[in-house]
Parts: C-alpha cells; structure tokens; sequence
C-alpha cells in the first residue's frame, strides 16, 4: 500500500477533489446515505420508521447520545431541553440592532454567534459536561430564536416559550401566537411541522455540516460553530433551496409554462437551474421528499386548500421532469425541499422563514456531528491542501516604476 503522507513529503503528491465528490474528511456513525437506493438511515434506523413513529425529540436523543431514548429517558431528555427554552433577556434586545426588513437568515447568523457571548458556562469544549449543555442549549432555544427573528420581521411581540407544549407546537406558538388570544393548533398541523424537523435532522457530510465540522476542529466555541453552519445552508444551492424552489413556482406561474422551464433548465448556456431537483448524493429519488409529498396532501386537506396552484405546477414539473431524458440520464430527482416549501407556506410562513427552520432542525445534526468529531482521537484541525496556480515568483517591482 501507498503511504500517503509519506508519499506527500517526499514528491508532493496529494488528491485534488474539488467539491470532495470522493474525499471521506471523517468517520461517522451518525447517518448513512445509499444514493443509489435512495435510502437514508439514523443510526441504522430507516428514516421512513423514524417519521412515521417518533417524535422530533427522540430523533434528538438518537443522534446526540446515540439511541432512541426509553420511556424514562425520554421524560428526562424533554425536561432538559424545555428547561433551556428561553434564552437570555439582554439576548432579545439584540433583534432590534437589526433593520425589519432583514432577511431571517442574517438575523439567525447573528444571534446564534451571539449565544458565546452569553453562555460562558458552555463553552469549554474540552469539558463533556459543558459540551452536553451547549448540545442542549443548541436545540432548546433554536425554535424561540427562530420564532423571535419572525416576530421582529412582523413588528409583533416576542412570545415566551411554553413548555407545556410539545416542541413543535411550542414554536408554532411562539411564531403565530400573540398575547392578544388563547392559541391552539390543529394536531395535523403540529405533527406535520415536527415530521419536517425529523426530516431536516441530519443528512451526514453536507456543505453546512463540513462546515460546522471544519470551524469546530480548530475548538471554536460550539455556538460560533453552529452560526458557521447556518451560514453555510444559506446558500440555494444547499438549505437555501426550498425558499429557492417558491420563488421559482411562482416564477413559473402555470402549469402551461413548465416546458419553457425545463427548456432552460436544460440549457447549458443558461444558469437556470430546477431548484429541489438533484443531489450530490441521491442518484434516486431522495426518501425524504416522498414523505414530504405526503404530508404535504395532508396540510393542505386539514387546511381546507383545495386546487393550491403551487401544488399543481409542482406535481406536473416532477411528471415532465422525471420523464424527460436530459433529468433521467442525470439521475436528477426532486430533493427534500421541493415539496417542504408549499407546506411552510400553506402553514402561514413567509418564504423568508423556509431555510431557518430548516436551520432550526438541523441543529441537532451539526451539534451532533461536532460532538462526535470533538470526542474522535483522530481529530486534527481540518487543513485541506491546494494546487497553487498563481505566478511562481517574480522580482520585485517599487511603486515608481510599476507602469
Ligand atoms: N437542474 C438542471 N440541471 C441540473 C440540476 C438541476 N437542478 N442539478 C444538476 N444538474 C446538472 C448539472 O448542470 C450537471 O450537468 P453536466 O454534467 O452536463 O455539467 C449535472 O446535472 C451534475 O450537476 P452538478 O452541479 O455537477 O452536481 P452536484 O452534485 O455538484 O450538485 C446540487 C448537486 C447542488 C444539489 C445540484 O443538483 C443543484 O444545484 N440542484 C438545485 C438546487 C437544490 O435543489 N439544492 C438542494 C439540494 S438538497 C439540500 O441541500 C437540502
């Protein structure tokens, strides 16, 4: 076999994989991917098992601690994270640096880097019990965070966190709740914003996730850490795209207009591209948009929204799409977030709010992801090498004599 680092230092020989298409940066025994099977396992669990039969808490406690919890543990498990829902008053004052009309992604940046300057108590990363309470923490106040980030946007008051609710409910809560009127939520609807928290845990090395895995191996602070990886799902390309997906629904317009879309889509002189479509992993249809398809159907009937326009544009795109060669040939199917858009927006959130509470979720995967890095003996600062293309050393030239 071929000793690598020993190959390096003496040739100067390494990989060069842009985009790491073939580049594993770690173990993990956290979440397993078969692309070309189209299957997505949690700690060996299907994902299918996990929305159908648990709670977003449990899947918590199955990617934290590394099982689904007992009936005991799962008390104790919801007691921790609803006793750090509410985050730190001086915290909320710092919404109002932020202009209203912000989009609610640079808010979250801000605020979830901001939690370091507010909980010192957990974030010494070489301290598990400290790195367990910045994991809680993390997943407690994301949901209040969120909802704050909302309120602002719609000059509303801030509603405190109600830990009698279940944690889908409670954010429901805290995001169209006012002071104002006794607030309940319809069952159908809470279940469906907690099967889309499942459904947006965790998804093994991603971008925003490498990212939160890279910041977090030179033991930056847990929170600056997540507030990397919330920046890093911005992006339409990654977390972005079920906002993305909307815009482009809309753009659409009718169903009539679908193949003059996909025309573009396919043109490579255009940078037009499907958004929900494709994946660089999933080379099959992506498990997660199959239930996402279905609870969208149930939204909408518990909604009373019959004939919903995105919906039919949606559903005839996916038919054309998937028939037609150019997407066959590229295995390129709809992803998790292009049927999640339609249900956040029948729900009542503005596309703004879409990426954050896909933020919201994955916060468990990224805290869980850095915790298992942290606690690798493997563990290094993450360091990729490049291929240098620039001058390779010129003379100098002063300031005078620089034409
Ligand atoms: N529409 C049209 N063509 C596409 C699409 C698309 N949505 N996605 C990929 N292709 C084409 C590319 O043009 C490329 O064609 P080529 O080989 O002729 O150059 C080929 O398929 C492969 O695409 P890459 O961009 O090389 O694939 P990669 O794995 O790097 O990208 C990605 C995956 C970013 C998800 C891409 O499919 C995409 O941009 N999709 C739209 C955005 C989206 O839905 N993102 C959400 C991903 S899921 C998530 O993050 C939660």
């Amino acid at each position: 076999a071929i000793d690598v680092r020993k190959l390096y230092a003496e040739t100067g020989y390494f990989t060069f994989d842009p985009g790491f298409t073939s580049t594993a940066s770690c173990e993990s025994a956290i979440t397993y991917i078969d692309g070309d099977e189209g299957i997505l396992l949690h700690r060996g669990y299907a994902i299918q098992d996990l929305a159908e039969n648990c709670d977003y808490l449990e899947v918590c406690h199955l990617l934290l601690r590394g099982e689904l919890p007992n009936p005991q543990q799962k008390e104790d498990f919801e007691r921790t994270i609803t006793y750090h829902t509410m985050v730190h008053e001086q915290l909320s004052r710092f919404y109002s640096g932020f202009r209203r009309d912000a989009h609610p992604m640079a808010v979250m940046c801000g605020v979830t880097g901001a939690l370091s300057a507010f909980y010192h108590d957990s974030t010494d990363i070489l301290d598990p019990r400290q790195r367990m309470i910045a994991a809680h923490r993390l997943i407690a106040k994301m949901p209040t965070m969120a909802a704050m980030a909302y309120k602002y946007s719609v000059g509303q008051p801030f509603m405190y966190p109600r830990n009698d609710l279940s944690y889908a409910e409670n954010f429901l809560y805290m995001t169209f709740g006012t002071p104002c009127e006794a607030w309940k939520v319809d069952p159908v609807l809470a279940r469906a914003m907690d099967k889309i928290f499942i459904l947006h845990a965790d998804h093994e090395q991603n971008a925003s996730t490498s990212t939160v895995r890279l910041a977090g191996s030179s033991h930056a602070n847990p929170f600056a850490c997540i507030a990397s990886g919330i920046a890093a799902l911005w992006g339409p390309a990654h977390g972005g795209a079920n906002e993305a997906v909307l815009l482009m629904l809309e753009e659409i317009g009718s169903v009539e207009r679908i193949p003059e879309f996909i025309k573009r889509a396919k043109d490579k002189n255009d940078p037009f591209r499907l958004m929900g479509f494709g994946h660089r992993v999933y080379k099959n249809y992506d498990p997660r948009a199959k239930i996402m398809r279905q609870t969208c159907y149930e939204v909408l009937d518990v909604m009373g929204i019959k004939d919903e326009p995105h919906l039919a544009i949606a559903m005839e795109l996916e038919k054309i799409a998937l028939e037609d060669p150019y997407f066959v040939e590229k295995k390129l199917y709809p992803n998790v977030d292009f049927y999640s858009g339609i249900i956040l927006k029948a729900m009542g959130f503005p596309t703004s709010m879409f990426t954050v509470l896909f933020a919201l979720a994955r916060t468990v995967g990224w805290i869980s992801q850095w915790q298992e890095m942290i606690e690798d003996p493997q563990q290094k600062i993450g360091r990729p090498r490049q291929l240098y293309t620039g001058n390779p050393g010129r003379a100098f030239v002063p300031l005078n004599k620089r034409g």
